[in-house]
């Protein structure tokens, strides 16, 4: 771990491909470690390929050299591989109320669209993890509903994410034009999750984006 996060200060004070100068004892306070914790990693990171390294008296010279980045870079794929699996882990959250009288408007479309007819409301799961919606959902393609004009009132495009919250079939809807990244994902289903689930504010849920 040490291992890695001095190779992540080295990049970024600026060690990319050429050298730059630095003490120990500045490495051992950016790594709250010791001045020996500090040198052992550098000679494990000298010994792997990972970095070249000149002594310049009390300053030390030091190259993250290709390998040492394409390390972090593999690391960096891996984990982006690992935590964006289109899960979203939130907490059950109430609305304004208003979810039913929109999800009533769009019933007959969800229903064509959807192959569900959604339970007039939405379920509001504030998004603890990833940080918005849009990061959950971005290699998801959405089905999009088209908007429509009703009494004078235009009722916009909604994007569909097709979804499984706690093994239950359902999707999450974004209006098409929202360009602030949501923290709230509101989900419809063709059952009343609070009570198919036995959900209650506060509950925590794991949405899997399908
Ligand atoms: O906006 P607000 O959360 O107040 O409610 P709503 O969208 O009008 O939905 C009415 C209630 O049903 C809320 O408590 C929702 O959380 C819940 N609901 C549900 O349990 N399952 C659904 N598929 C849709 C809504």
């Amino acid at each position: 771990m040490k291992k890695i996060r001095l190779l992540i200060s080295l990049v970024k004070k600026g060690a990319s491909g050429k050298p730059v100068r630095t003490t120990i004892r500045e490495l051992a306070e950016t790594l709250e470690t010791s001045p020996q914790t500090v040198l052992r990693i550098l000679a494990e990171l000298e010994e792997g390929g990972f970095i070249e390294r000149k002594v310049m008296g009390k300053r030390t010279l030091i190259e993250v050299l290709p390998e040492g980045l394409n390390f972090l870079q593999a690391l960096c794929d891996e984990i982006s591989e690992a935590i964006s699996g289109g899960i979203i882990v939130g907490e059950v959250v109430s609305g304004l109320g208003e979810g039913a009288y929109y999800v009533r408007q769009y019933s007959k479309l969800f229903e064509d669209y959807l192959g569900f007819k959604p339970y007039p409301g939405t379920l509001n799961v504030k998004v603890l993890f990833p940080k918005t919606v849009f990061d959950a959902l971005c290699n998801a393609r959405p089905i999009i509903i088209p908007g429509f004009v009703r009494e004078g009132r235009t009722f916009g495009d909604v994007k569909a994410y097709p979804v499984k919250i706690n093994g239950i079939e359902g999707a999450i809807v974004v209006p098409a034009r929202s360009i602030h990244p949501p923290k709230i994902a509101e989900i419809i289903a063709p059952l009343k999750l609070r009570d198919a689930l036995g959900l209650k504010d506060g509950d925590r849920v794991r949405v899997e984006v399908l």
